[in-house]
Parts: structure tokens; sequence; C-alpha cells
């Protein structure tokens, strides 16, 4: 796997450093929330940054999945989003945040977005383990943010390519004969 990668760009080091500040970022919002948070995380990416990050959480919270296809096989480009199994369970009246390994051109975040307004949250949040800034619409606000990243094809920390690699520890990039666009 360590061959496969030609950089790395975070390290399972900086990783850790920064899930815990997100985490401390995260419950400073949510102190006054009487509802109880919903996390609502995107399959599959998200797994391994919903596990760390939750647990640095020190609210009462419940956890929804969404699983959502953007990156179909040997793809590095999106072909579209589209929800493959939806959100189980209410969220009317609860506090929500959406939880997403990483913001790319923002169709999945958005097409989650729109699933989860329609069924009236008290309130919704985001929050994404890395975004890459230049290729992110301006017009998507996020409410909260790992890191900023280089528009570079990553994979590891729960992002893959064909499905590999997610537990790759590190957030690296790829070898670049290793993958068609
Ligand atoms: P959009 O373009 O909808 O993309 O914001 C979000 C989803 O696309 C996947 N994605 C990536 N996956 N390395 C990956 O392994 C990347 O560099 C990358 N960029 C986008 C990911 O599933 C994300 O939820």
């Amino acid at each position: 796997m360590e061959d496969d990668v030609c950089r790395v760009l975070i390290s399972r080091e900086q990783i850790a450093r920064r899930v815990r500040e997100l985490a401390a970022e995260i419950a400073g919002h949510y102190t006054d929330s009487h509802r109880g948070l919903t996390i609502v995380a995107i399959l599959s990416g998200s797994v391994i940054f919903l596990a760390d990050l939750i647990r640095h959480l020190p609210m009462k919270m419940k956890i929804g999945l969404i699983t959502v296809s953007s990156y179909p096989g040997q793809a590095t480009k999106s072909r579209g989003a589209q929800i493959l199994e939806s959100l189980r369970g209410e969220v009317r009246g609860q506090d929500v945040m959406v939880v997403d390994d990483i913001l790319d051109t923002g169709t999945t975040l958005r097409l989650v977005l729109d699933e989860l307004r329609a069924r009236q949250p008290a309130s919704l949040r985001t929050c994404v383990f890395l975004r890459k800034p230049a290729k992110a619409p301006p017009d998507l606000q996020v409410d909260f943010i790992g890191f900023d990243i280089e528009d570079v094809f990553v994979i590891g920390y729960g992002l893959d390519y064909n499905d590999h690699y997610r537990n790759y520890p590190h957030i690296g990039v790829l070898r670049a004969e290793l993958y068609r666009d």
C-alpha cells in the first residue's frame, strides 16, 4: 500500500491533533442544545473520521447513516451524486450535523442537505474532514472543516480509490499511473 502513495499530504499525527481540535470547536457550538445532537454521516468515506470524531464529543447523540455514490469504481472525477440508501428515522425538530469525508465539487453535500432540509430539523450544520477550496462552490458554506487541501486525488483515512486504501492511516496522494480520470 505504501508503494502506491507518492506523498503523504497529512500524517496520522496531524489528523489526530486536528480531530481533537475540531471536536472541541463542535462541542462549543452545541453547549445549549437541549434537543441532543443527531449526526448524519455520509457513507462510506466518512467512517473512520466519524469514529474518531464522535469519541471526542462529550454530548449525548444519535447517529444516522446515509449512503451516497459519487465516484463509481475506477473514477476520480465525480459522475453526479445519488442517494443509494437514505437516512432511517426522524430528524424533525432535532439538531443535525452532517459529517462527510471531503468537500470537492459539493454535489454530494448539496444532495444530502436538500434531503435533510425536507425533513425539517431544528438546525442543520455541516462538518467535513477535507475541503478542496479550488473546487468547492463559494455558496456552499461548511460549518466545521478539518483541513483545506490542494486539488489532488487523495486516499486514506476512509477515502478510497476503487474501494481500496480506506485503511491507509494518513492522507496520501496516489501515484498517478495507478488511476485513470
Ligand atoms: P463532491 O464532488 O460531490 O465529492 O463534493 C464528494 C465525494 O466524492 C468523493 N471524493 C473523493 N474521494 N479522494 C477520494 O477518495 C478524493 O480526492 C475525493 N474527492 C472527492 C468522496 O466520496 C466525497 O464524499
